[in-house]
């Protein structure tokens, strides 16, 4: 019934996804800040077209928070879903085959700027919920509670959880932000890793100079800078930062061993980045070092003169923005303290720096013996016809640990992107499979889950 529901509606779906898309939701750019609301009333609009009791745009410092509700019966459990509507800047612009917010299918995937991440995976709960409530199979409350700052960092989520307590109460909330393993072997993310983003700033001259005239006799701020991010790992790809690692949890060789359990082909993922070698902490897996294991990144760099042809001169800044992965238990207040504090002691007499924590978030591990865990593994081995494998991803959702301190409650997250798929990259993509499938297995997921309620109670 599920499946011919949505055989029949295939192209509208993707009709009404492909405008959504086409509204470009970029968060971080202010220049954007009418498309980022016209996008949540899209939203808004499509949710109570799917047959939501009631939905609003809900104000905050920044960008709106989208909450919709339909409440079948307040004795049935509650599902919360959240997701984000904002978008990653779409640059390089060059890049992109086809323009990122003008959406076309190729090759059964739909490629726009948030195609996966995470417009086509909230769209899958959109037609869920259509889809249970035009065939009266909607077993639990469905609450929906869509923001418009995840790629920013949520700065305004955590205040509006406090003050909405009430509103939000549920018994799970269900995420799809995450990626499978692949289509032959579905997952289901059970940890993120948390964040420490920072930017730092070194201040050579008061001036630019003449590299010549000056070059040799005053410290250069973007060499200086390359020596100490070099500084910032050792030998073993270990982060140097004193304190970084302790309160890192290790886990046990059982636990290793179960991770590593997961399929994984170290060729295939070679090939497919172009790269000849992977590269990582000494001891420890690809996987170790994605899922379990915190690391430091520089995003991105700059200072001097990076126009056409050549320009002489010894800049007088440099800058730099860097993030660190962080596992349980560290906490990123303060790691960012004593990234800080070692960053400013590397630095030599002849330059000033400054760092300014830019944001951060607690990593989360989610349970695995939880009634919405079991229905969410029973969906998947429903539709995908095999059991899903608990993966840990190396990305970050920090209001996941939020949910979880301010709630009380715990996430599943079932997402159906794949690694593959280019999020905050040139060219993202969604599969077709995946958002289809997605849709089933999330109708799959609210009936096993109201069933295993009932019969826990
Ligand atoms: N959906 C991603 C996080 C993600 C991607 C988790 C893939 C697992 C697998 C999310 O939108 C994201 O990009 N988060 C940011 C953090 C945020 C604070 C800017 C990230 O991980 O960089
Ligand atoms: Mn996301
Ligand atoms: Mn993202």
């Amino acid at each position: 019934m599920v499946n011919n529901y949505i055989l029949q509606n295939r192209q509208r779906f993707l009709d009404e996804l492909t405008n959504w898309l086409r509204i470009p939701s970029i968060s971080a750019d202010s220049r954007f800040k009418n498309d980022v609301r016209n996008a949540a009333s899209y939203l808004k609009e499509q949710l109570i077209a799917a047959g939501a009791d009631h939905a609003e745009l809900i104000e905050t410092p920044g960008h709106p928070v989208v909450y919709a509700e339909k409440i079948v019966n307040p004795a049935l459990p509650t599902v919360l879903v959240y997701g984000h509507y904002d978008v990653q800047p779409p640059d390089p612009l060059n890049l992109w085959i086809s323009p990122p917010f003008e959406p076309v299918i190729r090759d059964e995937k739909i490629y726009a700027r948030g195609a996966c991440d995470d417009k086509g995976q909230v769209y899958m709960h959109v037609k869920a919920l259509e889809i249970m409530n035009r065939l009266n199979v909607l077993p639990c409350n469905v609450k929906f509670m869509v923001e418009g700052e995840e790629e920013v960092g949520s700065e305004h989520l955590g205040q509006f959880v406090k003050t909405n307590r009430d509103k939000l109460k549920a018994d799970v909330i269900l995420i799809s932000d995450t990626a499978l393993i692949s289509l032959e072997h579905p997952s289901i993310t059970v940890g993120l890793r948390g964040l420490s983003y920072v930017e730092v700033e070194v201040t050579g001259p008061n001036r630019d100079l003449h590299s010549g005239v000056y070059g040799g006799a005053v410290a250069n701020p973007i060499n200086v800078l390359a020596r100490m991010i070099a500084a910032l790992h050792d030998e073993q790809g270990r982060v140097t930062i004193p304190g970084f690692y302790d309160r890192v949890i290790e886990l046990t060789a059982g636990e290793r061993e179960a991770l590593n359990r997961a399929p994984f082909n170290l060729e295939n993922y070679k090939n497919e980045l172009g790269i000849d070698e992977v590269h990582g902490e000494s001891g420890y897996t690809t996987l170790e070092r994605t899922g379990i294991r915190p690391t430091l990144d520089v995003n991105g760099i700059w200072g001097g003169y990076t126009g056409e042809g050549a320009k002489t001169v010894l800049p007088s800044k440099a800058y730099a923005k860097i993030s660190m992965r962080l596992v349980p238990e560290q906490d990123h207040r303060t790691i960012t303290e004593q990234f800080t504090r070692y960053f400013i002691s590397l630095a030599p007499k002849s330059v000033k720096v400054k760092v300014t924590p830019l944001h951060g978030g607690e990593p989360v591990v989610t349970p695995t013996h939880s009634p919405a865990f079991h229905a969410a593994s029973a969906a998947f081995e429903e539709v995908w016809g095999k059991q899903p494998i608990p993966t840990r991803d190396g990305g970050s959702i920090p209001i996941v640990a939020l949910f979880k301190k301010e709630l009380g409650l715990d996430s599943v997250l079932m997402g159906f992107g794949l690694d593959s798929d280019a999020i905050h990259s040139p060219n993202e993509h969604f599969g077709l499979t995946n958002f289809f499938r997605g849709i089933e297995t999330i109708v799959a997921f609210y009936r096993h889950y109201a069933r295993i309620k009932q019969s826990s109670n």
